[in-house]
């Protein structure tokens, strides 16, 4: 049997920046939390725990005085700035790329343009993104576009802005990118898939073509890791999508 390694295989450099931020962070001094798990991985956050790196869900939770690590994924700007009201040592690990959405929409949304962002509305990059802008539309597929402009026949009219969340498949992006070119007048169109994300797609749909089985190892909730496993499965019968 010929065992592939895809080329790509392993944490991005987002994630890989973060996990380094929250071991460095790690002390006996101080509380350490991360605010909402680090990443989509119990086996590293096992580990992060082990060294003392807590978790909590809410920033209510957090002790004056704590160490705070923002995932990757990034927080909005009122969250931010509820944490900076708040006794705390701040370490943001929001990925780079992830960063650089947050300051489109923001200055995007104050030129007066509306902002559509291409995600999943529940997945925290996504809400994340939401909360540097004022009142962006979301949607996660290009039916829910179509339904989205039914819904709101202004924006047609209005000067948007269109993001992505870095994960997002090219496919679906470029799909609903059609929709909004073909349908509003004035738009401006970012690329925001990370490219981390873009190289991984490719190959694993590279791979999925040639390969008799594919195993896609990663995070049950990893947004990343799933959209992979369904870019197999179009391409190959035989997918195990593994923690
Ligand atoms: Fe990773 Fe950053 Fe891309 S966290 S998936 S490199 S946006």
């Amino acid at each position: 049997m010929n065992v592939i390694l895809a080329k790509t295989a392993g944490f991005c450099f987002g994630v890989r920046r973060a996990v380094r931020l929250a071991e460095k962070s790690a002390s006996n001094s101080c509380k350490c939390v991360t605010l909402g798990p680090i990443i989509h991985n119990d086996s590293v956050i096992e580990k992060l725990s082990g060294l003392g790196v807590g978790k909590v869900d809410n920033i209510s939770d957090i002790e004056p005085g704590s160490k705070v690590i923002i995932r990757s994924h990034g927080i909005s700007e009122k969250e931010y700035n509820e944490l900076k009201e708040k006794n705390v040592e701040i370490i943001d690990a929001t990925c780079p790329d992830v960063g650089k959405i947050h300051e489109t929409v923001r200055n995007e949304s104050k030129d007066g343009r509306k902002i559509i962002i291409i995600g999943k509305p529940t997945h925290p990059e996504v809400s994340a993104i939401a909360g540097w802008c004022s009142g962006a539309f979301i949607a996660e597929t290009s039916e829910n576009l179509h339904n989205l402009l039914n819904l709101n026949p202004n924006l047609k009219e209005s000067p948007v802005s269109v993001v992505s969340q870095t994960t997002n498949t090219r496919e679906n992006y470029e799909l609903c990118i059609k929709i909004i070119k073909k349908e509003c007048t004035n738009t401006k169109i970012f690329d925001t898939i990370c490219d981390a994300t873009s190289k991984r797609q490719a190959e694993a749909d590279y791979l999925s073509r040639v390969c008799d089985a594919m195993i896609v190892i990663g995070g049950r909730h990893s947004a990343n890791s799933r959209q992979l496993a369904e870019i197999c499965k179009a391409n190959c019968k035989r997918v195990f999508f593994i923690e």
